[in-house]
């Protein structure tokens, strides 16, 4: 261990044990920084029977900070354990943060790629010049302690014509190979995925580069590619895309396009379908386990004008709850990972037909079935309107307004609401809008307006221990 890492170790632990005040708008049922800063979920897996969320995260600042790897990991997606900071920026290719990346399962240990963020000093823009984004291994035995960290890509290792923006490794397992892709910013300041290839997790070769045919924003954040039922989809965090309709209104958007062919040679991508209508939600990735695959989001959006008042209170942001992807028609849905279901506890029914009032407890989830014309929940309303679901924020949205997804007609609603983060998923998951908001403390009513059954639970929150 290094002097800067044993420094680092020690502030992070007095940081963490001085903990935050008391504070209502603490989630229950997301899991959120113990103090200060989070953003993407990282490495998400199942290792050795236990799922393991890392998470980039500045213990030290609020509002942001040099980026470590936060840690949680649990048996069953309720239980968790808050375990010590995996990765700390403490080598000279990573000293300005551990960004994002995945980690790759073996048999021997787990092994996590990401990328090792570097500003060097002088009058430089830091997009063409003076940012070294290095392509960093770190290697666990066991997925608790890091056993090794190596410099395998540097800037002058990616191919001709990128910037210095080349970052969020994934990396996966195929037909006896290894593969990586990383988003890219070109010196055109178009997006791009650069695909590689290894025969040994260690030595990589760049094999493709894959575009849209005409630009679609300047740099792809946060690329993640898998295939799902025969098919394959790559999942974007576009910086730069335009701003315009449903599902692109926030700062940067969020989705996935379905690809056709071999990423790995000829192939060609579709349509940009965006993920999430609401205002928080960025940077997912996804991983596979028990024959699924899971997505963990941010629920959070990089420079956007609203803010979080929990910044001034030491901590913020959170991530969205485990959701199962199915891939439906040629669409991806999202559900609330079944597993959460464990955390119901005490179910109200309500049949409406016409307008109901409904009672809601600190943390819940409502699972609406019937015709929904409109809903209002404390600080949130919901409508239909020509062809669209509004969404806005009436109170505690500090900057947040209204969003529209394109949604016919409302059949089923599923709202897993806790104390500052609302996610919404739509007729099965067609269709999901998460956001933070802040609604005054004590309001607890719902009011419905169409026909149908309703059901409220009450939501435990999840156990975590140090
Ligand atoms: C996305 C992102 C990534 C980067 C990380 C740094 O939110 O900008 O591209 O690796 O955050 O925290």
């Amino acid at each position: 261990m290094n002097a800067l890492q044993k420094d680092l170790k020690k502030l992070t632990a007095l940081v963490e044990q001085a903990g935050l005040p008391e504070d209502s708008r603490r989630l229950r049922f997301h899991l959120m920084p113990p103090v200060g800063w989070l953003n993407d979920p990282n490495g998400l897996c199942r290792f050795r029977g236990e799922y393991h969320v890392f998470y980039q995260y500045a213990p030290f600042d609020a509002e942001g900070g040099i980026k470590f790897w936060g840690h949680y990991k649990s048996p069953d997606l309720l239980r968790w354990v808050q375990c010590p900071v995996m990765l700390y920026s403490d080598q000279p290719y990573d000293v300005h943060g551990v960004y994002s990346g995945s980690a790759l399962c073996e048999e021997d240990g787990m092994y996590l790629y990401y990328t090792g963020n570097v500003k060097y000093m002088g009058g430089h823009d830091y997009i063409r010049t003076g940012r070294g984004h290095n392509t960093v291994l770190a290697y666990s035995p066991d997925g608790m302690t890091l056993g090794w960290k190596r410099l395998l890509m540097e800037n002058k290792d990616y191919p001709a014509g990128v910037t210095c923006h080349v970052r969020d490794p994934k990396v996966w397992k195929q037909d006896g190979r290894y593969y990586m892709v990383q988003g890219a910013r070109m010196q055109d300041d178009a997006g791009a995925l650069l695909v590689f290839e290894s025969e040994n997790r260690l030595d990589w070769k760049h094999i493709n580069t894959i575009q849209t045919a005409e630009p679609f924003g300047y740099m792809w954040e946060c690329p993640d590619l898998f295939e799902l039922d025969g098919r394959w989809f790559l999942l974007l965090s576009p910086q730069g895309a335009p701003r315009s309709g449903p599902g692109f209104e926030n700062v940067y958007a969020c989705g996935y396009f379905p690809l056709e062919g071999d990423f790995r040679g000829a192939c060609t991508l579709g349509t940009f379908v965006p993920l999430d209508y609401g205002f928080d939600f960025y940077a997912p990735q996804t991983f596979h386990a028990d024959g699924r695959r899971l997505l963990v989001g941010w629920q959070g959006m990089p420079d956007a004008d609203y803010t979080n008042p929990t910044a001034e209170a030491g901590w913020q942001h959170c991530l969205t709850v485990p959701r199962e992807i199915t891939c439906e028609n040629g669409r991806l849905y999202q559900r609330p990972a079944r597993e959460l279901e464990g955390l119901r506890e005490g179910a109200q029914e309500y049949r409406f037909d016409g307008a109901a009032e409904i009672e809601l407890e600190q943390s819940s989830e409502l699972f609406i079935t019937g015709n929904v014309q409109a809903l209002t929940l404390p600080g949130l309303a919901l409508r239909r309107e020509s062809g669209m679901l509004k969404l806005e924020i009436t109170e505690g949205g500090y900057g947040r307004t209204c969003r529209t997804a394109p949604v016919e007609s409302v059949r089923q609603l599923q709202i897993l609401m806790d104390t500052s983060a609302a996610e919404i998923f739509v007729n099965g998951g067609e269709t999901v809008l998460s956001t933070r908001w802040y609604p005054a403390d004590g309001t607890r009513r719902a009011a419905l307006q169409g026909s149908g059954t309703a059901t409220v639970y009450g939501l435990r929150p999840l156990e975590i221990t140090r």
